[in-house]
């Protein structure tokens, strides 16, 4: 890694977490992500949920037509499958064997968009899949968040890490979880205490903003994404875990697009889009911690290790100069997408 005064050259990241849809909204945005990553594992929240290897296959062809289309040809999807109830074992050694899907994601059934396929109760209708999982070394990873509604929003991670967490890993202490998008200084400390097989993936938004972004002058529903914003604390916590150079801790930004008027409205999608200008983000996060010499290693490093993948070799390279971010970028033919932090200004910029 070089960091002069004028820019930042690494090695090339890879993005551990991110949403990249289909159809239009997948040919509108799946170009940031190329640019800026050579790899990313890809969310299998889509209507109808990712759950059999034969659907994994065909989204996977349906992203790479996009790619040739568009002249991308060196960004590499990895794939996920959506565990449900009804996963089997046999689902788990067709994953393992299909060299291709990389992971299985586990949302709990109503915690986020589009998981009402998700699972009811995880060890009671799961284990025999799971058990494949910890035996083919495939990982798991979790959206961690109880949907008990009479555990507040706040506390839904953390309390989650008492009443899922723990169980599961004191179940299968050698199946690989990813904990992902960690948002709160519990969620950190976890994963860095913790034995075993686990990392942590975590978003640009949780290390740059608290909750009063939400709400700083009237409701901002470009900061809303599911796990919400926590108080300063966390996001402090957060900041260090990323920064310490421990390699659980991995870039993962959970770019979530949504339509402008589907996230502007009485009940407004969760997710932020942070694809276009995602290393902008985490490096201005890891210069006001004073840390930049740390970004190498949680965006181009530690993933790859957890993987058990190659680490890229090209590089990328940010110069120090003001980004404005637009207020929008092109997205369906119906409405456009509004970036992470729109119309504020961003000291570092992505050249190549
Ligand atoms: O904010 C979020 N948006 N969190 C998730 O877990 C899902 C995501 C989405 O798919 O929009
Ligand atoms: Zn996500």
């Amino acid at each position: 890694m070089q960091i002069t005064s004028a820019s930042i050259t690494l090695i090339r990241p890879d993005d551990w977490h991110l949403h990249l849809r289909d159809g239009e909204a997948l040919a509108a945005v799946v170009a940031d992500s190329a640019r800026q990553f050579s790899r990313a594992i890809v969310m299998p929240n889509l209507k109808p949920p990712v759950t059999t290897v034969e659907m994994a296959s065909a989204y996977k062809a349906r992203i790479e037509a996009v790619l040739a289309q568009q002249n991308l040809h060196s960004f590499t999807p990895l794939m996920t499958l959506y565990l449900t109830n009804n996963t089997s074992v046999e689902d788990v050694k067709k994953a393992a064997e299909s060299g291709f899907v990389k992971a299985f994601k586990l949302y709990p059934a109503g915690a986020t968009t589009n998981s009402d396929a998700g699972v009811t109760d995880l060890l009671g209708n799961c284990s025999r899949t799971l058990e494949a999982m910890q035996q083919y070394g495939m990982p798991l990873l979790v959206h961690g968040e109880v949907t008990d509604p009479r555990v507040d929003l706040f506390d839904r991670e953390a309390v989650f890490i008492d009443r899922v967490m723990l169980p599961l890993r004191r179940a299968f202490p050698a199946l690989k979880v990813v904990f992902e998008h960690i948002t709160t200084k519990q969620g950190a400390h976890y994963v860095r205490d913790a034995e075993g097989p686990i990392g942590a993936t975590i978003t640009p938004q949780h290390l740059l903003f608290n909750r009063n972004a939400i709400f700083q002058g009237g409701v901002r529903p470009h900061y809303y994404c599911l796990p919400v914003l926590k108080r300063e604390e966390h996001r402090i916590a957060l900041v260090e875990a990323a920064t310490s150079g421990n390699p659980r801790f991995f870039l993962g930004t959970d770019s979530a697009p949504h339509a402008k008027h589907a996230k502007e409205a009485s009940c407004g999608c969760a997710g932020c889009y942070s694809a276009l200008h995602a290393m902008e983000l985490y490096a201005t996060a890891f210069e006001k911690a004073g840390k930049l010499d740390q970004l190498e290693g949680f965006a181009s490093l530690h993933g790859p290790q957890f993987y058990g993948l190659p680490v890229n070799t090209e590089t990328i390279t940010l110069e120090r100069k003001e980004f404005e971010i637009p207020q929008q970028v092109p997205y369906t033919k119906d409405a456009p997408l509004v970036p992470l932090s729109a119309g504020e200004v961003l000291p570092w910029r992505f050249v190549a």
